[in-house]
């Protein structure tokens, strides 16, 4: 199958000037700039596979991961979609929705999928910011480009465990819901502080192993067999503090933890 190679214009042009090797003629026919090209998705576990359906697209954000998420995070006590997203704007120094000024920050939310999560960044980014969502599955990023944005949000398709962007160019880097999934998730983490500033914010939103043995070994097993790695509080903590993250922030929940920090 070919593709029509579409110079990029506006934010897509913007979203090129912070690759480290810029495509001769990127492609945006889809209506995000694709550098993983057909079929050129990272070899898929089981759970990757659902993601890159056409099904669960079209259910993700209204019921797969409310329900799915919201347990996890221990619902009714967890926090919500809304406090979830406003956290998500705190701890990478974002600003508020109601804000009058906005900072004009770079963002790269990571594993964007349908772009819930972008949207809500951008909710906090001034009109001179970028935030940049990246996600391997053409399908979810249709889903993502189908929702009205503010000129400020662009989509690309490419590897969480291979970022295509220069070092530093980010000011906040965002993982919600994508560290479990990817095959060499320390690697993705190296990428991702990689191409974050000094003095960048990270967050992340991952899976939480519980404490309880039989529970942790039960959980750790279904991981396996499905492709979701489930991590221990201290294994996420620790990587961050060897890779320079400081004023750490770690926040517990049954199945999920939030966890951030300031580079350098
Ligand atoms: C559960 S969704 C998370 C979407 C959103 N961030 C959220 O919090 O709801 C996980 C996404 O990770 C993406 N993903 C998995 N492995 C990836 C990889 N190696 N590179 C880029 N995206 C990947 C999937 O395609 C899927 O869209």
């Amino acid at each position: 199958m070919s593709t029509t190679a579409v110079q990029p214009h506006g934010v897509h042009e913007r979203i090129v000037k912070l690759l480290a090797s810029p495509p001769a003629e990127p492609d945006a026919s889809a209506g995000y700039l694709d550098l993983l090209g057909p079929g050129g998705e990272p070899a898929p576990t089981p759970a990757q596979r659902v993601m890159q359906s056409t099904f669960l697209p079209q259910i993700y954000e209204r019921l797969w991961r409310p329900i799915g998420f919201n347990l996890a995070k221990g619902w009714p006590a967890g926090p919500d979609t809304a406090e979830e997203n406003a956290l998500a704007r705190s701890w990478l120094a974002l600003g508020r929705p109601a804000d009058p000024r906005k900072p004009d920050m770079t963002v790269l939310d990571v594993a964007c999928g349908p772009g819930n999560v972008t949207r809500a960044l951008a909710e906090g980014v001034g009109p001179g910011g970028l935030v940049v969502g990246l996600d391997a599955s053409a399908t979810m990023l249709a889903r993502a480009v189908a929702e009205p944005v503010p000129g400020t949000v662009g989509y690309v398709r490419g590897n969480a465990g291979d970022l295509p962007f220069r070092d530093g160019v980010f000011d906040a880097v965002c993982c919600f819901g994508g560290l479990y999934l990817f095959k060499d998730p320390w690697a993705a983490l190296d990428g991702m502080t990689r191409v974050l500033r000094p003095g960048g914010r990270l967050a992340i939103l991952t899976s939480r192993r519980p404490a309880a043995p039989l529970v942790g070994r039960g959980s750790e097993l279904a991981g396996r067999i499905t492709g979701v790695a489930m991590f221990g509080d201290k294994e996420i903590v620790r990587a961050l503090e060897e890779r320079g993250y400081r004023q750490i922030r770690h926040r517990r929940l049954p199945l999920m933890q939030f966890a951030g920090g300031r580079l350098g």
